[in-house]
């Protein structure tokens, strides 16, 4: 909540510090692959925190404060499903130091999603004194991320998500966890679907190569369950080069058998 509320806010619900070493993860990939669906599997098995800028910055939208002219610009470039600048977001994450060297660790979803970003990330972790463990890329063809994305419904209250025919809720339209009605995301629309696809194509996937050549990435084919993937995403680690292993999860053996995968992952 620190990381949704701003850089001065203290986490009302700090978590235990780990028996071991915190995970830092970094995931990456398209617009509507699933990262936020991962992140939420991972934090809850690994006990970090789910940093997502695409959340903040949602969050900013429904609170009542004063809109600042940047929060105004950040706004109308989600909508068209454009990048917001990489100055509003480095502002952004940059007052949240505290998150980054949280105890519990964190995973990064959305962000970085340019190479400057990247970059300053890097500085970033270099001033709190922490380092990532791995970024993870998700992979799937453009027609399954369309079809995922066309069928996502959120939660406006408690921002559970849902797809309306791969993971509907009981009642439909309403969510199980608070009963309120779900909504369509803005950027769900099929024409912004196309311009995310293009900006991601253009900007994000070149960190790919940044975060190869620092022996970080490991990429996971996203097709299947969420908890096939979540599997996957571990068995992808553990058959990369010793370089790029990350550390086993603390209690968090999959739940599901998982076969080892390819690390060439197609590209979507
Ligand atoms: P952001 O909120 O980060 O959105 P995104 O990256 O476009 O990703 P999504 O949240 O759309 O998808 P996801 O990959 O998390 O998929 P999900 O798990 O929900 O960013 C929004 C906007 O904010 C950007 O366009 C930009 O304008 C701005 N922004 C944010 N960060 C920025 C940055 N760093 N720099 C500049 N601008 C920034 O899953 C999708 C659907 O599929 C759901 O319905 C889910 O239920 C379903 N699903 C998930 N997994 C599976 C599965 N295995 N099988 C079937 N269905 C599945």
């Amino acid at each position: 909540m620190a990381w949704l509320r701003g850089g001065k806010a203290h986490c009302a619900n700090p978590p235990n510090p780990p028996p071991g070493a915190p995970w830092r993860l970094v995931l990456l990939g398209a617009p509507g692959v699933g990262k936020g669906t991962q992140a939420d599997l991972l934090c809850s098995r690994l006990g970090a925190c789910h940093l997502s800028t695409g959340d903040i910055l949602r969050a900013a939208a429904c609170t009542d404060c004063e809109r600042t002219p940047a929060l105004e610009a950040a706004l109308a470039s989600m909508k068209a499903g454009a990048l917001v600048s990489d100055e509003t977001i480095l502002e952004l994450v940059g007052e949240r130091g505290r998150c980054l060297r949280c105890c519990g660790g964190f995973v990064l979803d959305g962000f970085p999603r340019t190479v400057a970003q990247a970059e300053a990330l890097s500085r970033f972790l270099e001033r709190e004194g922490v380092a990532l463990d791995v970024v993870f890329s998700y992979e799937l063809p453009i027609e399954e991320i369309v079809s995922r994305l066309a069928g996502r419904r959120v939660c406006p209250k408690c921002k559970a998500v849902y797809h309306t025919v791969m993971q509907p809720p009981t009642r439909p339209g309403i969510c199980d966890a608070c009963g309120t009605a779900l909504l369509q995301r803005e950027d769900d629309k099929p024409e912004t679907i196309r311009t995310r696809m293009r900006v991601y194509e253009e900007s994000t996937l070149p960190l790919l190569a940044w975060y190869a050549e620092r022996g970080l990435l490991i990429q996971v084919p996203a097709f299947g369950t969420p908890e096939q993937i979540y599997v996957r995403t571990w068995t992808c680690g553990r058959t990369a080069p010793d370089a790029f292993r990350p550390k086993s999860p603390r209690g968090a053996a999959p739940a599901v058998g998982g076969g080892a995968h390819a690390l060439s992952a197609r590209r979507p």
